[in-house]
């Protein structure tokens, strides 16, 4: 069977955050059992619907990827109990139908994702149960068995480097097994 296509959307604009080095883990386990790509739409406007038609270049790429993917693989900080804000424009974008064309056009209907997360105390719990909830009302297949939440070590925060115990590993292994699965 041909590989699937997996497209990572990492939630944090800055670069090698601890959800950009969990993304490359995530990479890492992917290797060879799938295609791999990353979704950059940092040049996504905000939602505006005087910018939607006719549909812009940045808006048409985003939304290509998107279709091409069988899964959706969001790895998000968390920002205030919830998901950062340019992650909720990128959902809202994708949740509009093609300009002129009717409402099951939003490439968000039927997106197969799971969501993944490293932040502090609560490992993102909050944050997931936003972006699962975001992401069932704009159509997708979410995969919310086997999330993994990862609390930042004490080790962690102070070296910028992203460490896993092997309880994480496990738990980032498990959820890629089922979200391969999810989206044979
Ligand atoms: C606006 C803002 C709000 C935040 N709110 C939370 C929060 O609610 N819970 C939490 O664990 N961390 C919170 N943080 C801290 C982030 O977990 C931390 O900055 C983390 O490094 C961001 O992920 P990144 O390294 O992938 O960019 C917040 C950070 C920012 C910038």
């Amino acid at each position: 069977m041909a590989e699937k296509n997996v497209l990572i959307v990492v939630g944090t604009l800055r670069k090698n955050g601890f959800n950009e080095q969990l993304a490359q883990r995530i990479e890492a386990l992917l290797e060879g059992r799938a295609n791999v790509s990353r979704l950059y739409y940092s040049a996504l406007p905000l939602m505006n619907q005087d910018l939607e038609d006719p549909e812009r270049p940045e808006v048409a790429a985003v939304r290509e990827a998107v279709r091409q993917a069988d899964g959706v693989w969001f790895v998000s900080p968390q920002y205030n109990a919830s998901f950062p804000g340019h992650v909720k424009n990128l959902v809202d974008w994708l949740s509009r139908p093609l300009p002129g064309k009717g409402r099951d056009t939003a490439v968000s209907g039927g997106m197969r994702a799971t969501v993944s997360g490293a932040g502090g105390r609560t490992a993102t719990a909050e944050m997931r149960a936003a972006l699962d909830a975001l992401l069932a009302f704009v159509g997708a297949q979410v995969m919310t068995e086997k999330e993994t939440g990862i609390a930042l070590s004490g080790e962690s925060w102070m070296s910028g480097t992203l460490t896993l115990s092997p309880e994480d590993e496990a738990a980032l292994s498990a959820q890629a097994e089922a979200f391969l699965e999810f989206i044979a």
